[in-house]
């Protein structure tokens, strides 16, 4: 047979070579798997080339996006043969040989399925097919003894799975939280001019189109969804985001210039893209390369004004922080940590500083309950004012800089109401700032 075969083969070459019309193969057609009598289950291997192999070879991404924004893909749980894939899956534990419908597998596919939250996102009928085909593969892999009963290699075929802490760092709901407080709660930075359906951005949306919406209406998850598929992101090169560089003037914006390099909101909105960026390329291979996610408090953003009267001139074109902290009437003394902060440059000649203040709650404590059950406020009271100047340049330098005990240049006590708008603003006064 392998004989009359490659006889088939050379005639058409020689016959190709010659420039003519190859002659029929004189062979008879290659030998087919016989197919598996009526009635009896496929092989592993059959299912496995038919209903596996194009998920792993499909450049489109698995059902897994609709709740993972990366470091997850069920392509990752597959290997180029069968063999390798039952043995690697064998290994983690992720196949139930004695109930193949309980392999773990088949939970981590189905779980969107049960979560009427995310229902919609992804077609059912894509779920199902991966749920389907993982399925019976993982049906025919347990009715075969050569595969059932293989001993555990020396070494088992490795998956290109990410550890659980990646997986978890990208996973949707974690991205949305982070976004929230380091790009949502900096959307009075942009006043009302990006805010879907506020009478500013109303007019705005009228003279430039519904692009200028994308502080969407629905809330921190909808606008999420919206600039992740918008062109203001640059995941290739974060620091060329329009997000970025058209608050900072870098490209011609109807807003003028909102950020500098290294303020609060640049800050937040650019270490959010970094991260998204980073989850993206698979930058991130274990717990040790993931930036720290407890140790800043979660910000939310206030339409209530500090204000500075009597800058200094000295401080002119400088960056100015705010870092305000409450009084702890059963302690007798101030709070260790700030409940609000805020920071813009001043005017070249000093004189007046004013900014929205964005508020700040370490997750689970009381405050952050009710900030995250109804409209992030603080009670009237006395405050302390802390304040920083940039007079170095610090955080234009270094956009990751945080202003510390180099910039603070005193503090001033204030009796605040916190009410909101810009007609309501919380007065301190600069001229009485003492270390
Ligand atoms: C409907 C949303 C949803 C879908 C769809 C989804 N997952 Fe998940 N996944 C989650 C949630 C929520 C968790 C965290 C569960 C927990 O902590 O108990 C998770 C956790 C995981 C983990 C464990 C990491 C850890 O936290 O320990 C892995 C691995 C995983 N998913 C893989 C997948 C794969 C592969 C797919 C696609 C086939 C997928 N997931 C589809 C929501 C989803
Ligand atoms: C006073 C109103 C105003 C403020 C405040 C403002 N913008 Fe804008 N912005 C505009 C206008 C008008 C446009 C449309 C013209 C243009 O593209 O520059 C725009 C466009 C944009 C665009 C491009 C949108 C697109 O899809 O093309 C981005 C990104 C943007 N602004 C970011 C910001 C950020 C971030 C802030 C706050 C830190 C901000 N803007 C504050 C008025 C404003």
């Amino acid at each position: 047979m392998y004989r009359t075969l490659l006889v088939g083969t050379l005639a058409v070459v020689a016959a190709a070579a010659c420039g003519q019309t190859p002659a029929p193969a004189l062979s008879e057609p290659a030998p087919q798997p016989a197919p598996p009598p009526a009635g009896a289950a496929p092989s592993a291997a059959a299912v496995f080339e038919q209903r596996l192999l194009p998920i792993f070879k499909s450049p489109n991404p698995s059902s897994c996006v609709q709740c993972h924004l990366a470091a997850v893909d069920l392509k990752d749980y597959i290997l180029p043969s069968s063999r390798d894939t039952f043995l690697a899956l064998r290994g983690q534990g992720l196949i139930d040989l004695k109930r193949p419908e309980d392999s773990k597998i088949l939970k981590l596919i189905n779980r969107g399925a049960a979560d009427p939250k995310t229902a919609g996102l992804i077609p059912a009928g894509k779920r199902q097919a991966e749920y389907d085909a993982f399925a019976a593969w993982i049906r025919a892999c347990a009715a075969d003894p050569a595969l059932r009963d293989a001993p555990p290699p020396e070494k088992a075929p490795a998956l290109a799975t990410k550890p659980a802490e990646v997986v978890r760092h990208a996973r949707k709901d974690r991205v949305a939280e982070s976004f929230e407080s380091n790009v949502w709660a900096m959307r009075f930075r942009c006043m009302n001019c990006h805010t879907e359906g506020t009478p500013q951005n109303l007019k705005l949306v009228k003279e430039h189109g519904d692009r200028v919406a994308w502080f969407k209406k629905g809330g921190p998850a909808a606008a999420m969804e919206y600039l992740l598929a918008s062109k203001l992101i640059d995941l290739d090169r974060p620091e060329r985001s329009l997000l970025l560089t058209k608050p900072l003037g870098e490209v011609k914006h109807g807003g003028g210039i909102k950020f500098v390099v290294g303020d609060q909101g640049y800050r937040a909105f650019r270490s959010w893209i970094e991260d998204v960026a980073a989850m993206k390329a698979g930058k991130y291979a274990g717990p040790a390369d993931l930036p720290a996610r407890a140790a800043a408090p979660k910000q939310y953003g206030t339409e209530a004004w500090l204000k500075l009267t009597n800058v200094p001139r000295a401080w002119g074109g400088k960056l100015l922080q705010t870092d305000v902290y409450a009084w702890d009437a059963k302690a007798g003394g101030w709070e260790a940590e700030p409940v609000a902060t805020s920071d813009r440059m001043v005017g070249d000649q000093g004189g007046v500083w004013q900014h929205t203040v964005s508020l700040l709650a370490r997750p689970g404590t009381p405050r952050a309950k009710a900030w995250a059950a109804g409209r992030p406020s603080l009670p009237p009271g006395k405050y302390l004012v802390k304040v920083y100047v940039d007079a170095g340049g610090k955080a234009m330098a270094d956009w990751k800089a945080v202003l510390g005990p180099d910039e603070h240049v005193g503090q001033v006590e204030v009796q605040a109401r916190w009410a909101e708008g810009y007609g309501a603003m919380t007065v301190a006064d600069a001229g009485r700032v003492r270390h």
